[in-house]
């Protein structure tokens, strides 16, 4: 994969935040689990300071369960299957994210739709991203609707998770230019790299507005 591709990123963050003690988030991932390893490596490497308190996962093959085993992150797998009603999946998760004490939850490739239930639980702390150009290609196959849409620009976004599914307060976005060769595999790898350049400095400005109480008032 050529990384030279052209990209913006926008707002541009030069450094990340300290945080004393470390923030502490609970990330929910149901799938590869990329954005959750590039978050792993940051905080192994002291960089985001950051202490991954717990990962959640509604799939039990998912590829993020074995990258938690690696560096021994706790995690739980709870799926809906297993629920009778959609509240009684959401108040497992939400039990299980305030015994780790979470501050952040991160919704890196979360892909079960969050009642306002559970949002207005953690109001102002779950973020989440996603592979299009908010408001552009919400969903779940945002990559293959702007391509065969005939986009010319895509990205990636990170933003708030509010009531309305993939809207909210944009936090960061990242663009880059669909090329005429692009294919769903060539851009998903495109914009990946772009969401793990802008999912840990949105956790840092997120970390950083939820630690000065900035949220609270929002
Ligand atoms: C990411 O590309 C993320 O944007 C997407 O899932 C992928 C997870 O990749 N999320 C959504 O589509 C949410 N609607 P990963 O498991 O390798 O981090």
């Amino acid at each position: 994969m050529d990384k030279s591709f052209n990209y913006i990123i926008s707002p541009q963050i030069s450094e990340f935040r300290k945080f004393s003690p470390k923030l502490k988030i609970g990330v929910l991932a149901s799938g590869k689990g990329t954005n959750f390893q590039e978050l792993i490596n940051l905080s192994e490497k002291g960089k985001l300071d950051i202490e991954i308190k717990v990962l959640i996962t509604n799939k039990e093959d998912a590829g993020c369960i074995k990258r938690a085993e690696n560096v021994e992150i706790p995690f739980k797998i709870i799926s809906d299957k297993d629920f009778s009603q959609k509240e009684l999946f959401e108040l497992e998760i939400i039990n299980t994210l305030i015994n780790y004490d979470v501050e952040l939850i991160v919704m890196a490739g979360w892909m079960k739709i969050v009642t306002p239930f559970f949002i207005k639980k953690f109001k102002n702390k779950i973020i989440n991203i996603h592979p299009s150009l908010l408001p552009a290609y919400k969903g779940g196959s945002a990559i293959r609707d702007s391509i065969l849409n005939g986009s010319k620009i895509t990205g990636c976004s990170v933003h708030f998770v509010e009531e309305e599914v993939d809207s909210g307060s944009l936090i960061i976005q990242g663009a880059l230019p669909i090329l005429n060769d692009d294919n769903i595999e060539t851009l998903s790898k495109k914009i990946q790299m772009l969401e793990h350049i802008i999912l840990p400095q949105s956790i840092s400005h997120a970390g950083f507005l939820i630690r000065s109480n900035f949220m609270e008032s929002y």
